[in-house]
């Protein structure tokens, strides 16, 4: 596999089988976070949109990306080696989830309360893709706009936000309640404009 395969996805919504290796995928993510997101009651909330980026096995490129094969491709990377061998709550049989992504709709505004990408699986376009697809949910529900919170110091995602139209409209002083940090508001202009319309389907003509 050269270094220009693209990792295969399919983003579908999340079910109940997927909550073991979501909680696995939160907690690569968010470490820290207590109480973990209540995934199963997000699942019956009529007003939760729950996505997962699963590995598209269809693809033959996509047994290159199953841990075994992509950890031990990884293996000569010192910053990795870490990760190597951890549990993944994969089991053989079951779709690999790589992400994942939620939303509440909140009288017709989106609200984005989690997303997180497995962390040996970062900077393979797995975070664009699912909230790519999110926006377009978004756009065709007609919601007004598109909100999240994001740590200051967060600079990764906040890049992914502003290349997907985000502009930061404010800040929530002491916001986490770990350590005190402060967290951006960040919002999409109407996600019903056609100037939306048009930065969504620019990142796919960049993303493919
Ligand atoms: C933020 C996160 C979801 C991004 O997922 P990802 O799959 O790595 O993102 P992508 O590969 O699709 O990257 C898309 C863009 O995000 C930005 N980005 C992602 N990782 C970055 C990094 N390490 N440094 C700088 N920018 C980064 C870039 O703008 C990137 O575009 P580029 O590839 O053209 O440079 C992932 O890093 C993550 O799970 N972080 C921990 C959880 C988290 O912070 N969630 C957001 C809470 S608000």
């Amino acid at each position: 596999m050269d270094k220009s395969t693209k990792i295969p996805l399919k983003i579908r919504p999340m079910i109940q089988k997927d909550l073991h290796q979501v909680s696995v995928v939160e907690k690569d993510s968010f470490p820290e976070l207590f109480p973990p997101t209540a995934f199963s009651k997000e699942l019956k909330r009529q007003n939760s949109i729950f996505l997962v980026a699963e590995l598209d096995e269809s693809k033959k490129e996509a047994s290159c990306f199953l841990p075994g094969q992509w950890n031990q491709r990884k293996a000569n990377d010192e910053t990795n080696k870490v990760y190597q061998n951890k549990y993944t709550g994969w089991t053989l049989g079951q779709g690999f989830i790589v992400g994942i992504l939620g939303l509440w709709n909140m009288a017709n505004e989106g609200h984005i309360v989690t997303l997180a990408v497995r962390r040996d699986y970062r900077k393979l376009g797995v975070g664009g893709t699912i909230l790519h697809h999110c926006l377009r949910i978004c756009f065709e529900k007609s919601f007004i706009n598109v909100t999240l919170e994001v740590r200051a110091s967060n600079k990764s995602a906040q890049s992914l936000y502003l290349k997907h139209g985000f502009k930061t409209v404010g800040v929530r002083k002491n916001y986490y309640t770990d350590d005190g940090e402060d967290a951006l508001i960040m919002t999409t202009p109407n996600t019903n404009s056609f100037d939306y319309a048009t930065i969504l389907d620019e990142h796919i003509r960049n993303t493919g």
